[in-house]
């Protein structure tokens, strides 16, 4: 009998013995991936006729899912003769299959499919929400299966971290932390990149790299959990399409907001599709606003023009004449204005339709008293325009005008 040779790192080793759940959460790089890969290929080749499922909360398509890193182990572990790849699944020793699927491509009754495999695998399982985590469990139940996690932790509310890292964990539940420098294998290319976060971007380097929750402000008007709860990646026909600016003023470096939002008529909701924010000239600004327009198909631009309306509007018709531009203009505080918005968010009427770090960081430290991140929160501002020009009855308030009227020499008072 031929041994098989696999290096694992001492980080992992609690995880080879037999357990209901298993979990590794950490940073970037710290090698998550590849041990269950290996454990599951292990696994295929110790207990005949395994199946195996690889999980994501969204699936778009194969290339999202864990089936490339696979196919790499068995070739690199040499045991390309036991398995037979196929286009979306593998077979496995015994008659066995892994396969891959998506959970939000499933119903309480199609899960029903996956109830007989030995293994589940979730990965980037901090996506994951609590209805998937809840349909999975009862249904991975073949005599001795079991449910592993790998993810990279965003927040103690998440649904992952609740069941691995809360108040009841499982009894039979194994769960290890992992980061970069558990790796013996970590490479250089990724070293570069952490050096060069840790010098560049040290408010997300603890998340990134260190497995940190993330940046948290306590009374924020947004926060993670829910905009990650409305993350739909699928698209329906949107009525209506903005590309919003906030541009910045002319000192300082801040940057120009620009994000694009969408509404669907048929359900009232709302979609961000893109975030294209930057630093940069006016010429540069505009230029991006008028290709986000053409690529997304808008109707108009909706710029802030607090900063001189007609210079704003006269920049964007230099980069295209025809364009719509509906100017607004703030006369509340920001955070004032952000939150009808977030109250939609709430309710589960506004959609990211991809993640967007640098825009939901500052979303997250919006709060009720103001902005508590560092700089302007351009993209929040920009977001916020968008979405009030989509959803005008959240914010329309009862207005009152004030007039002066002049009172000459002739009225009594004089
Ligand atoms: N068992 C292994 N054999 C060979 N190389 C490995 C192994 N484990 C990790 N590596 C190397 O370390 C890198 C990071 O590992 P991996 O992708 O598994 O990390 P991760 O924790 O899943 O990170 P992320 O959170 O970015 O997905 C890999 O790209 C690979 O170069
Ligand atoms: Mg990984």
């Amino acid at each position: 009998m031929t041994a098989l040779e696999i290096q694992t790192p001492e980080v992992f080793r609690p995880l080879l013995e037999p357990s209901r759940y298993k979990g590794a959460f950490g940073g970037r790089g710290s090698g998550k991936s590849h041990f269950f890969a290996e454990l599951a290929i292990e696994r295929c080749l110790t207990r005949s006729g395994s199946r195996g499922v690889c999980i994501r909360e969204v699936q778009r398509s194969l290339k999202d899912s864990a089936k490339l890193l696979l196919e790499d182990k068995i070739r690199s572990l040499g045991v390309s003769d036991s398995f037979n790849i196929k286009h979306d699944s593998i077979e496995t020793p015994g008659g066995g299959l892994i396969t891959f699927a998506g959970m939000q491509d499933h119903t309480a009754d199609s899960i029903l499919s996956l109830e007989n495999q030995d293994w589940a695998w979730c990965e980037e399982a901090q996506g994951m929400s609590s209805r998937s985590i809840e349909l999975l469990r009862p249904t991975i139940r073949a005599q001795g299966s079991e449910i592993w996690f790998s993810w990279n932790p965003r927040s103690a509310d998440d649904p992952v971290d609740q069941l691995l890292r809360g108040q009841d964990v499982p009894p039979d539940a194994i769960v290890v932390s992992a980061n970069w420098s558990d790796n013996p294998f970590f490479p250089p290319e990724l070293e570069a990149e952490r050096m060069f976060d840790r010098a560049h971007k040290a408010a997300r380097y603890g998340h990134v790299w260190e497995g940190q929750y993330e940046p948290m402000v306590a009374d924020a008007i947004w926060t993670r959990t829910v905009i990650a709860n409305n993350r739909r990646e699928n698209l329906p026909v949107l009525g209506r399409i903005v590309v919003a600016i906030d541009p910045a003023g002319s000192s300082g470096g801040d940057e120009h907001g620009i994000v694009v939002v969408g509404r669907c008529s048929e359900t009232n909701e709302g979609y961000v599709l893109e975030d294209g924010s930057m630093s940069g000239t006016p010429s540069q600004w505009s230029e991006r606003a008028i290709a986000l327009c053409d690529k997304w198909s808008a109707d108009s631009i909706v710029a802030e023009t607090n900063y001189g309306g007609d210079m704003v509007e006269q920049t964007i018709r230099t980069a295209r004449s025809d364009v719509r531009v509906i100017q607004v203009r703030a006369s509340r505080g920001k955070h004032v204005r952000a939150e009808p918005i977030a109250a939609l968010y709430s309710l589960g009427r506004v959609h990211h339709a991809a993640q967007f770090d640098q825009l939901e960081d500052q979303m997250c430290q919006m709060t009720a008293s103001g902005f508590s991140g560092k700089g302007s929160p351009d993209r929040v501002d920009a977001l916020v325009w968008g979405l009030t020009e989509l959803f005008p009855a959240m914010v329309q308030r009862p207005t009152r005008e004030v007039r002066r009227v002049p009172m000459g020499a002739g009225s009594w008072m004089s």
